[in-house]
């Protein structure tokens, strides 16, 4: 089966080398993200394996369709780039890796975290220009703080953990509660946990239920004060109105690793300028909101295990016609 890859970086090709030595699948790489624009590029190929730059909204799902593209392996937990609804219905198949290394994500939010509540961009910009005071850079203590999770799946729980260990209260909300969480936390209503939370990280899916779950209305529930930390997605957040709410003291600091427009520019050299977009321009003029672009999954480990399971997955269709990780949810573009 040929496949063509999205978004392989130089250090993965030997996984991909390695691959094609059992004779079943051969590659070939991609080098500009899937989309309206690029869609043509695709050529004789029945998989493709995207990255979440990619965007298959009905249109391009249905250019691949007539292109003979038969599976869409997803190489991540999140398939909201993905229009499934328009994928089943045009009979191709769409998988994902459910699970790879929580830890990553979850390690990289706490890392975040620590960044915002120790003023640590400050931090270094003082060093950089010479000022060793200690001005503006009273810190506050994860361990004494009250942490809400939105979202108490794998990645939630691994995150509610690490809370645990650094002595946090920690709420949890989730629509569906499981009991792996509920000895990880206390589980409240969402507008509860809203009202109590000194710190509040993101750790649900992109769906139509949450999309800019976190806006004007919910912001104003928090404690004055209170920090964002989203290494979820970039929809999930009303960044115009956590700019906002930054600008007014109401949040008292924002870690952002997704972005909702974040395919403009994520994975990409640009100069801050080229990015035609005031508000993210704002924030990350602000010191007390931290970006990272898209990487809290991005450790040797989780690589090695995500590729792992997605050529696993492509076997499973190639062997069976089908796989154990389909895509079970109609998560689509919102
Ligand atoms: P999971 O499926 O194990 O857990 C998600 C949890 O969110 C479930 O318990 C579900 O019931 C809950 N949920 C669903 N809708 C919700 C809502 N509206 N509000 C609150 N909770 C809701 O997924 P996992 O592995 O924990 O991943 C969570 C998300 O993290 C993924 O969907 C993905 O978007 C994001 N992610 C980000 C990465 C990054 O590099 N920044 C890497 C991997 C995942």
């Amino acid at each position: 089966m040929k496949v063509r890859v999205y978004g392989a970086q130089p250090d993965e090709l030997r996984l991909y080398e390695e691959a094609e030595k059992q004779g079943d699948l051969s590659f070939v790489f991609a080098k500009a993200p899937l989309n309206e624009e690029t869609v043509q590029e695709v050529q004789d190929c029945e998989a493709l394996i995207l990255l979440t730059n990619c965007q298959v909204n009905e249109k391009v799902a249905e250019e691949l369709s007539k292109k003979g593209v038969k599976y869409l392996a997803c190489r991540s937990a999140g398939t909201d780039h993905v229009d499934y609804a328009a994928v089943k219905r045009l009979g191709m198949c769409c998988c994902n890796v459910p699970f790879y290394a929580p830890e990553a994500i979850a390690e990289h939010t706490i890392l975040m975290a620590l960044r915002v509540l120790r003023h640590e961009k400050k931090c270094s910009a003082k060093v950089a220009a010479g000022d060793y005071t200690l001005e503006g850079l009273k810190g506050r203590q994860l361990g004494q703080l009250t942490a809400g999770v939105l979202g108490t799946g794998r990645i939630g729980r691994t995150t509610m953990n690490l809370l645990n260990g650094f002595g946090a209260r920690v709420l949890g909300w989730d629509p569906y509660p499981n009991d792996a969480a509920a000895k990880l936390c206390t589980y409240v209503e969402r507008d509860e946990l809203l009202k109590q939370s000194d710190i509040i990280f993101l750790h649900c899916p992109l769906t139509p239920d949450s999309y800019h779950v976190i806006g004007r209305e919910t912001l104003g529930m928090m404690k004055e004060g209170a920090v964002l930390i989203n290494t979820a997605r970039g929809g999930l957040v009303d960044q115009d109105a956590v700019l906002e709410a930054l600008e007014r003291g109401r949040l008292g600091g924002f870690a952002f690793d997704v972005y909702e427009n974040e395919a403009a520019f994520v994975r990409k050299k640009k100069t801050l300028a080229e990015i035609d977009d005031p508000t993210f321009q704002a924030l990350l003029a602000r010191d007390d909101a931290i970006y990272s672009p898209h990487v809290a999954f991005y450790t040797d480990g989780a690589i090695y295990s995500m590729i792992e399971v997605t050529l696993a997955n492509l076997r499973e269709y190639l062997t069976t016609g089908q796989c154990r990780n389909e895509v079970k949810e109609e998560a689509g573009p919102v």
